[in-house]
This record gives structure tokens, sequence and C-alpha cells, in this order.
């Protein structure tokens, strides 16, 4: 692929050079010491990350066990579920977008679930939360940032429902953990899931799981699952080992990738995301359009995946065309969304040139499509935000 394609999708995101070539070295046994020393280091990365995901840098966690999972987010997902339920368990899940119902789905297959819904795009309601958790409920499971409709649902809210009822609370921050806060202990989380190719800035193909330190006597080894059992995975992971062969291209890649979030530091990545994101989001207004999500609070808008709705006179297929010509990729809607609204990720590492790229493409796209948008006013407005 021609280095002058930019990819704005909410995962995969571009790689970085150090990223790409490490991925390149030579083969070792997935056993050997040379693979514990890669391993070791991507777990320092990856507690770092999850330990430090607030905009001060102050610890989110300590004490827990990150490890990385050989499969993407939804294997995360299914084994945090999996892990802490038997048949006789219920659990409750919050399904406002497309990652929402995947955690139902996947609960449905280990347990009885009860589901509060909201529509796609809006904010789930936590008097309703508090109906459906009581006593008996064993596990929440919820999604921080809906990827499919660009907001960030309200984890500290739901976890102070699950801990008033002593749930486990496992919380997906597959497109939040690496690029905006996530805290932790604060929300009560007992398992935290992310992707690697997301706002870590990783190759595809694994998950990160966090166990947070007193959850892990909560995980079940018994029954299913097998390969994504979580307790054996976390036992293994004292030693800088997997269960199973490792993936061991992929995890010398994400360590490199999380050495690299490091050395940014948290909280100048947060506040970049923050920035890029807020200058998407005035873009988007300076060309008359408006965002996709109708956010109540403590619904707030996400600040690394921003939808907004396309123009009813706009078809889509011309839009997205208009995008490929300029070498620029973005998402379109999912599920029932398909069609109405474009999604463009600030994930990952990029600058502030490749966010006013972006916007310029999408003027430029609009434009073609026959709805006209003031192109210069919209990277003006990008302009002001994206300064430092
Ligand atoms: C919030 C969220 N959860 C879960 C997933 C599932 O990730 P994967 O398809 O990599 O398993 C995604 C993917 O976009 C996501 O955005």
């Amino acid at each position: 692929m021609d280095e002058e394609f930019l990819l704005l999708n909410p995962g995969p995101v571009p790689l970085s050079r150090d990223v790409r070539d490490v991925m390149s070295e030579p083969m070792v046994s997935h056993r050997s010491a040379d693979f514990e020393e890669t391993y070791a280091r991507l777990q320092d990365g990856l507690r770092y990350v999850f330990e430090r995901s607030s905009p001060t840098g102050e610890p989110t966690a300590a004490g827990g066990t990150p490890l990385a999972l050989m499969g993407t987010a939804t294997l995360g997902m299914e084994a945090a579920i999996a892990s802490l339920t038997t048949e006789d368990s219920r659990v409750v899940t919050l399904e406002n977008g497309k990652f929402g119902r995947r955690f139902s789905r996947i609960a449905r297959r280990y347990a009885s679930v009860d589901t509060v819904t909201a529509e796609w795009g809006e904010s789930p309601d936590i008097e309703e939360v508090r109906a459906a958790v009581d006593d008996r409920t064993d596990v929440v499971a919820m999604v921080h940032n809906e990827t499919s409709t660009g907001l960030l649902n309200p984890v500290a809210e739901v976890g102070e429902i699950a801990a008033e009822h002593d749930a486990r609370f496992v919380v997906d921050g597959v497109t939040s953990i690496g690029g905006d806060a996530f805290y932790l202990d604060e929300w009560g989380v007992d398992i935290a899931v992310t992707d690697a190719q997301k706002a870590l800035a990783a190759p595809p193909g694994l998950s990160a799981i966090y166990i947070a330190d007193g959850a892990e006597g909560h995980l079940d080894s018994g029954g299913p699952p097998f390969y994504a059992d979580l307790e054996w995975y976390s036992r293994k992971a004292r030693d800088h080992q997997t269960p199973f062969t490792s993936a061991v291209p992929l995890v010398r890649g994400m360590g490199v990738a999380v050495e690299e979030i490091e050395a940014e530091g948290m909280p100048d990545r947060i506040a970049r995301h923050r920035r890029q994101a807020r200058a998407i989001r005035a873009a988007v207004d300076a060309m008359g359009l408006e965002l996709f999500p109708t956010v109540k609070p403590p619904t707030r808008v996400s600040n690394t995946v921003t939808a907004a709705s396309l123009p009813t006179t706009v078809e889509a297929d011309e839009f997205f065309a208009g995008m490929d010509a300029r070498n620029v990729s973005i998402a379109g809607g999912q599920g029932p969304l398909d069609g109405d609204i474009f999604r463009v990720s600030n994930m990952g590492n990029l600058s502030a040139e490749d966010i006013r790229r972006g916007v310029g493409a999408i003027a430029g796209a609009l434009n073609d499509a026959g709805h006209g948008v003031d192109k210069d006013a919209a990277l003006a407005a990008a302009d002001a935000e994206l300064a430092p």
C-alpha cells in the first residue's frame, strides 16, 4: 500500500515503522527465554497503559494482571464473560450499539442475561440499570466507548451499581484504553478488555486484558471455555508465557507499540486524542453536519471515534468513492446505520496534519457528492482546536 494512504478507520489503525519492522525479525520458539523476555516487556508496557490511563498520569490501579490474548477483542470479551460465569449465572448487559449487543450475544451463550437497551446512539438510562441489577446478579458487562455510534458510556455510574450488589464488572475499553481516560479502580472494574489494533496502535490479531487485583479468585477454570480460560492465561502470565502457541510477531509488534505509548506518556496521549476529536467535531459542525449520537450526561461523546450523520441528499457510495479517490479511508455505519453515518477515528499515533488531511478529504468528498460545504471553514475550525 502506498505510503500516502491515510487510514482513519476505527481499527485497524496505522502502525509505526518500528512496530512494522520488529514483526519481520527472525522467528523464535514461543517457549524460549527470548520470547519470555519479549512477553515480559509487553506486560510491562500493558501495565503502564492500564494503570496510568489518567489525564494527570496518576495511577488508576495497581497490582492486577495485564496479559495478551491470542485473538482479537471479541475473544477477550468472551474470555471475560465465560471465565466469570457458570450456566447458573446471571449477567446484566447494556446495549446501545453494535458492541454492547455483542456482549449480550456472548453472555447468552454462557448464562442467563438481562439486557438494558437504548436506541443506538442514545444514552442508557441509569435507573433502568439500577432496576436490572440485584443481589442475584453475578456479572455486569458494558462497553465504554461505543465505536459503532461514537459515544462514551457512563462506566462510573454503572460500576457503582455493580459494586452495590457485589457483581463482577467487565468493561470493554476497546476503543478508549490507550487513547482516553479509564479509571480501573475508581470505576470498580474487575476485568477490562482492549484490542491491539485500536488506540494501542498495534497490529490486529491480539487483545489485551487487565484482571484487577482481587478479581482472580472469581475466575472459574472448571468449565468452558478451554482455549480462552483466563485463569490459565493469568497463571501462565506470571511466568511470561501463554497457554498455547503465541503469535510471536504480533506479540513483538504490540510490545513495541506499548513502549511507544509509554514514551509519549498517557497524559500527553489522552490530551492529544481529546484535542484531535475536538478538531474533528468542530470541522463537522463548520460543515453544517450533525454528530450522530444524542448524548445526555453522564454519557458523553467519544474522544477517539467521531460519528456524524450523512446529509440525506448524499449517496453514501458516492461519498465513500470520493474518500477513496483522496486515498483516505474512514468507516461507514454498521448494521442499521449502514448508509446513514460516517465514522472517523483519531486513535493511535496520528499527527495534527493527518487530522487536517482527513477533514479536507471529507469536505472534498461531500462537495463531489453534491453537498456543498465550506472546506476552508472546516479546516479553520479544526486548526483552532489542534493547537496544543
Ligand atoms: C468497542 C468494541 N468492542 C469490541 C470490538 C471487537 O473487536 P474485534 O472485531 O477486533 O474482535 C470492537 C471492534 O471494532 C469494538 O470497537
